[in-house]
């Protein structure tokens, strides 16, 4: 059969280069397609002895285990398995499959409903494959009621008036920029956004736009405002805004940030061009680092601060991130109340090495158990917050550059923290 000599062709190569993950992986996906889970595992195995807590793998293998202990497959882990770029079959199917866009999946594994890939190509006539219609609604995003509650007056409530339909077309005016400490849901907020206007959500990271040669740039920024125009209603959601800030920029020595600055506030601009029907909303974990024209009115003069998850955000974060896992005696809210100061991705990090922690163990003893409390208490005790260099720089900016107030809610946000 011709698919056994897939299998056949890419156990050979993996002999050549055992070392190469995203092989293994492709062989541990198709050992999976014709269900031989037992050998799928022993390369689980292997592959976590080279690159411990790889989620990718560690996805794999609790479809490995579930199907072994009885249970099928999740279909959700089925898609997980399969590249978000190939539209079928398994990428080890394709002829020039790519090794290192397969390494790069591997860090998009635990959120599979929200891949971000920004396009290589901008413009494209297959703006589907780049533009995404999220279900995720704000109901959805645990806790944090006065990060919606602020979504829902500055922009989701005039939105939602039809009277005031016309105003979509004007709001892009005046952008909204999220801010806080990494890790903490700016990114699904946003999602969560386009999902309750019903909006495409087109997210695209500043890094990936920048380009050495002169001119690339700004091109690249013209063709993502087209084809968010393409696709209104849209909210088009710009990551790491931060990174057109002379300060961290590395083309400081040219003229080029100002020049893609000046080009955003051009595609910005409802005077120049027509943003009916596009949102613009700007995420960055360091405010004070955004280029000062960016943050003049009419533009992202508008910051709302996502801080640390609380208690609520905190057990609905445990519970995304263990809801495809084989888990048993797991107390949320007792975990919840035990994890104050992590932030959402710390939070996920612990659901991966409790993980680990069970399968390690199963392993050991031949026995496929699931993952218990005890696992996540172990998980906890290796993990520290991540975000305590962050709030070192916050504190700085609130004592020393908030002579306009512009951090005035993450001033008092500070001072709350204190107080615990
Ligand atoms: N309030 C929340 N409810 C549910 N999940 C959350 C919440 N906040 C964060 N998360 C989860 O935490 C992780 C990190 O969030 P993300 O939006 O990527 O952070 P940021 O963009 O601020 O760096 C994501 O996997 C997301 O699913
Ligand atoms: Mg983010």
């Amino acid at each position: 059969m011709a698919d056994d000599q897939v299998l056949t062709d890419m156990l050979t190569m993996l002999d050549r280069s055992p070392e190469v993950l995203a092989l293994r992986v492709c062989v541990i996906e198709l050992l999976i397609e014709r269900e031989r889970y037992a050998d799928a595992l022993a390369h689980c195995g292997t592959a976590l002895g080279h690159e411990p807590g790889n989620t990718q793998v560690l996805a794999l293998m609790t479809r490995c285990t579930t199907a072994l202990s009885g249970g099928a497959p999740t279909p959700a882990a089925t898609s997980v398995a399969a590249p978000a770029t190939s539209a079928s079959g398994s990428a080890a199917a394709q002829p020039d499959f790519d090794w290192a866009a397969a390494e790069d999946e591997v860090g998009d594994i635990i959120e599979p409903a929200f891949v971000h890939g920004v396009p290589t190509e901008f413009v494209t006539d297959d703006d589907a494959a780049t533009v995404e219609r999220p279900t995720l609604r704000l109901a959805d995003v645990g806790g944090m009621a006065e990060v919606k509650q602020q979504l829902d007056l500055t922009l989701l409530g005039p939105l939602r008036n039809p009277e005031l339909a016309a105003a979509f077309g004007t709001s892009v005016r005046g952008g909204l920029l999220l801010y806080g400490p990494p890790g903490c849901g700016k990114t699904f907020l946003a999602s969560a956004v386009a999902g309750e206007l019903g909006a495409n959500f087109y997210p695209i990271e500043i890094t990936d736009i920048l380009d050495i040669y002169t001119g690339a740039s700004e091109r690249n920024v013209h063709s993502i405002f087209e084809m968010a125009r393409r696709n209104a209603p849209c909210v088009l959601f710009l990551d790491e805004v931060d990174a057109l800030g002379h300060k961290r920029s590395q083309m400081q020595a040219s003229t080029t940030m100002r020049t893609v600055v000046n080009q955003l506030l051009t595609e910005m601009d409802s005077a120049t061009h027509s943003n009916e029907g596009v949102f613009v909303l700007g995420a960055t974990n360091h405010p004070w680092d955004v280029d000062v024209a960016l943050r003049r009115p009419g533009r992202f003069d508008r910051m709302i601060f996502v801080g640390l998850p609380d208690l609520a955000a905190r057990s609905s974060i445990l519970h995304y991130h263990l809801r495809d896992r084989p888990v048993a005696g797991i107390d949320l809210n007792a975990l919840a109340a035990h994890t104050d100061g992590l932030s959402g991705a710390d939070l996920a990090h612990v659901c991966t090495t409790a993980t680990q922690l069970a399968m390690a163990d199963s392993m050991r003893s031949g026995e496929v158990r699931p993952i218990g409390m005890a696992d996540v208490r172990a998980a906890l005790a290796q993990i520290r917050p991540s975000t305590g260099a962050w709030f070192e720089s916050a504190r700085n900016v609130v004592e020393f550059a908030n002579g306009d107030g512009s951090y005035d809610e993450l001033a008092t946000y500070l001072r709350r923290m204190k107080r615990r």
